[in-house]
């Protein structure tokens, strides 16, 4: 029995690979910081989904896909609104048909995309905006939140974290949309396995807490004075640790890279420099206080100021992390109905025996 399953191997994949020890993360022959630089939104899903489809995806299906699943959805959205944003987001996927075509892989694909900006501008009263399949993903979902193009810097930011974060090898998320996809349900069943893992802190939910130590701090304003309190009170400084990575997991330097072109502005700036100090005392103390576990920067916590400095609330960032890992999930779990089995691990019974005779 290994707790957690470290070290098993549950799965060959061509998709990609993490090195946990390096620091390296390969997606489909690419390091992510490559793909993170040079590929859109688009060009990953479609680099994910080649040779599990019959076709590749062009940019123009991902758009038609955006609408259709406005259109089909667009009744429901009120009643979605009143749930948690992620829940609203979740339920809206649940309503898709659980099918194993393409068409329908790409309308799983953009019900994140375009949930997430429609339910936040729901609930807060504002007008709906429409999806624009003539134009990009990233500049898609800015336009249909702020209700208004954004500038070219915020769009290639978002293409850059929508592709860094499309694919992580076996982590949670994506070994429970594979187990499920071992079960030969279709890839709604798939997809809303990886989302209901996703959602807890452990996984995709830490970056909504990142702004709010970074808020509390900012308040507090003494960086190791609060971080260390969080310590010895035993509690986990959001955005760091990682369960493969002993070294700096490589994605924090992808989006760091995205958010240095972006923090143009002086208070984007600042922000990034406060970050960097939090960053750095936190890595200090933390070795200080877990010497036999490197304990370092992981995806989260630059997730977080790169979606906060592209207009989206904290409360929207784990259903952002869905829009990019959808494509992610997709693809293994049509990696897995093609070359897997029945995922059915066995427990050991520790629990009590019944005395019938007595
Ligand atoms: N802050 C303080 N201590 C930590 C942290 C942290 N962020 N992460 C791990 N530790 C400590 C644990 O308390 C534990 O200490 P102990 O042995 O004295 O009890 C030790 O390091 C090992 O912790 P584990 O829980 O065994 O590590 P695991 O590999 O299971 O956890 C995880 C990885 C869940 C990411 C963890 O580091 C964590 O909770 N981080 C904070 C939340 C976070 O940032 N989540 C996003 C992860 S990235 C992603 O999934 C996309």
């Amino acid at each position: 029995m290994v707790d957690g399953l470290d070290q098993i191997i549950a799965a060959e994949t061509v998709l990609s690979e993490v090195d946990g020890q390096e620091g390296r993360l390969i997606i489909r022959g690419y390091p992510v910081e490559a793909l993170a630089a040079r590929f859109s939104a688009e060009q990953a899903t479609a680099l994910l989904l080649d040779g599990f489809f019959d076709a590749v995806p062009s940019a123009a299906q991902i758009g038609t896909a955006r609408v259709r699943v406005f259109e089909q959805l667009i009744d429901v959205a009120p009643r979605l609104a009143r749930l948690d944003l992620y829940e609203g987001m979740r339920a809206a996927v649940a309503l898709l048909p659980d099918g194993q075509s393409l068409d329908e892989a790409l309308m799983l694909i953009a019900a994140p995309a375009v949930f997430t900006p429609l339910l936040l501008r729901l609930r807060s009263g504002r007008e709906l905006v429409a999806p624009d399949p003539a134009i990009g993903h990233a500049a898609d979902i800015i336009r249909m939140l702020h209700g208004r193009p954004g500038d070219a810097l915020q769009a290639r930011a978002l293409d850059a974290y929508l592709v860094t974060v499309c694919d992580h090898g076996l982590n949670a998320s994506t070994f429970a949309a594979r187990v499920v996809a071992s079960t030969r349900a279709g890839l709604t069943s798939a997809v809303l396995a990886g989302l209901s893992a996703l959602k807890g802190p452990l996984h995709g939910g830490a970056p909504g807490p990142v702004i709010a130590m970074l808020d509390a701090i900012a308040a507090h304003g003494e960086p190791r004075a609060w971080l260390a309190a969080r310590l010895r009170e035993g509690e986990r400084l959001m955005g760091f640790g990682h369960r493969i990575y002993r070294v700096r997991d490589p994605r924090a330097d992808a989006l760091k890279a995205a958010l240095r072109v972006l923090g143009q502005s002086p208070a984007a700036g600042e922000r990034l420099v406060f970050a960097e100090t939090v960053e750095r005392t936190a890595l200090d103390l933390l070795r200080e206080a877990k010497p036999d576990r490197p304990l370092h920067t992981n995806v989260e916590f630059y997730t977080a100021l790169l979606l906060e400095a592209v207009g989206f609330p904290p409360e929207a960032f784990t259903c952002l992390f869905a829009a990019g890992r959808t494509a992610g999930w997709i693809a293994h779990a049509r990696e897995q109905l093609a070359t897997g089995r029945l995922i059915r691990p066995q427990s050991r019974y520790i629990g009590p025996q019944a005395d019938l005779a007595a």
